[in-house]
């Protein structure tokens, strides 16, 4: 534990408070991480936080770091099922969007189930897993039967490929959940190489859609070094330390660069989230330095994403949410979708405008991406009969950048 790595927690503000304040969202321009060093005063958290990370430390791994970055989708295992090259029948790519799933229970497998009915309607050409892939610590290797048991079996029949991102349960070692060993991700990078669904080509990638003339293109982000319960002990996991910066630099160029008329950034951890985590920089009120609060993750999405994407899919609290754009967010807009496998406690915590939300209910959702708008479909799933319902539907016409948003959603 480093002096560096202590600042005070980062108090989080309503949007009116937002707007008062006068903060400026989604500014352009270069995009690098703060490395200025702030030291503030040890406390009972901080410390609880260096034993922690401690802990974790005894089983990081080291040696050689992976690729961390693509740029179109690639070939994957031998088999892999293909990227879809052109809309389908309705003139649309239509993606399935879920979260949080992979416990191996039975709420996995029905959810899952009843997503395959509406796949086979609604004829997807690609889905998202949106991180916490495999419950409690992530895989124990590339070959881990896990792997077969959360992710391969109940998604037999969704016959696409899943382009999915690390939570921080796949990222954890000692202490279920922690984040505090992003290095076992790279068990989930390998598997990707075995896998005909699975799709993870490193730690972060990019994946239009055409690859040669892009509709929309997804951007899949790591937020669990900025967002773990435990301070990284690992130079190069730290906040601070060339992964993160990497990162940071990667996603700038690649929304700059991107010529697809839809931007679509996927992590496990959200900016906005009425959930009981709450939104980034003030992750469950708790604070451990530059971790835990997210308050990196948060400067991430307001000065790169914000404004330039027009969506931010999210998972981490086990719930449904279809947040409204706003000033704050630049006319992006947050999608929480974790509800795939777990539920939450029937209530909001926090109050970011909402178009819809459901905190009781699993389920998952539909992307549905044509030329002249988005749509969202929202499903709830009855576990026991494993069938699925629309529950709500929002449709988003025109791209974020350069315009207000025009929004016309309906609710079912
Ligand atoms: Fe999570």
């Amino acid at each position: 534990m480093c002096d560096d790595e202590l600042i005070p927690p980062q108090a989080d503000m309503t949007e009116r408070e937002w707007l008062r304040a006068g903060a400026e969202a989604a500014p352009e321009g270069p995009a690098m991480p703060t490395t200025g060093r702030v030291p503030k005063p040890v406390n009972r958290r901080t410390l609880l936080g260096g034993a922690m990370a401690g802990a974790a430390l005894t089983v990081l791994a080291s040696g050689a770091r992976p690729a961390t970055a693509s740029a179109a989708p690639r070939p994957g295992a031998p088999g892999a099922f293909p990227f879809p090259e052109h809309p389908n029948g309705k003139g649309e790519f239509a993606v399935l969007v879920t979260g949080d799933a992979g416990t191996g229970d039975e709420a996995q497998y029905a959810v899952a189930a009843a997503a395959r009915d509406v796949c086979r309607a609604e004829d997807i050409g690609l889905a998202i897993g949106l991180g916490d892939n495999i419950y409690e610590n992530g895989p124990e290797s590339a070959h881990d039967s896990d792997f077969q048991d959360k992710f391969e079996k109940p998604n037999s029949g969704i016959d696409v490929p899943w382009l999915m991102v690390l939570g921080n349960h796949d990222c954890s070692g000692l202490i279920p959940g922690s984040g505090g060993d992003p290095s076992r991700g790279d068990r989930e990078v390998a598997y990707a190489t075995t896998s005909k669904r699975w799709y993870m080509p490193a730690r972060h990638y990019s994946v239009p859609l055409p690859a040669a003339d892009p509709l929309v293109e997804f951007f899949a982000i790591d937020t669990i070094p900025w967002s773990s319960y435990v301070a990284q002990i690992d130079p190069y996991f730290r906040w601070d330390g060339p992964y993160m910066r990497e990162q940071r630099a990667w996603l700038d160029g690649a929304l700059r660069a991107s010529r697809a008329r839809w931007k679509v950034v996927i992590g496990h951890h959200p900016y906005l989230n009425n959930g009981k985590h709450g939104n980034a920089g003030a992750y469950d009120g708790f604070t451990i330095g530059n971790y835990t609060s997210g308050v990196h993750l948060k400067d991430l999405y307001e000065k790169v994403v914000c404004g330039r994407a027009d969506l931010i899919l999210s998972g981490h609290d086990h719930c449904l949410q279809v947040l409204e754009p706003t000033a704050r967010t630049g006319g992006t807009r947050q999608v929480v979708c974790g509800a795939s496998a777990k539920t939450e406690d029937g209530k909001a915590h926090f109050a970011n405008p909402a178009a819809w939300q459901n905190f009781s209910d699993h389920g998952f959702m539909v992307l549905k991406v044509a030329r002249a708008r988005l749509t969202i479909d929202v499903y709830t799933v009855d576990v026991a009969t494993r069938k699925a319902t629309l529950a709500h539907r929002t449709r988003q016409t025109g791209p974020v950048s350069g315009r207000t948003p025009s929004l016309a959603a309906a609710t079912r």
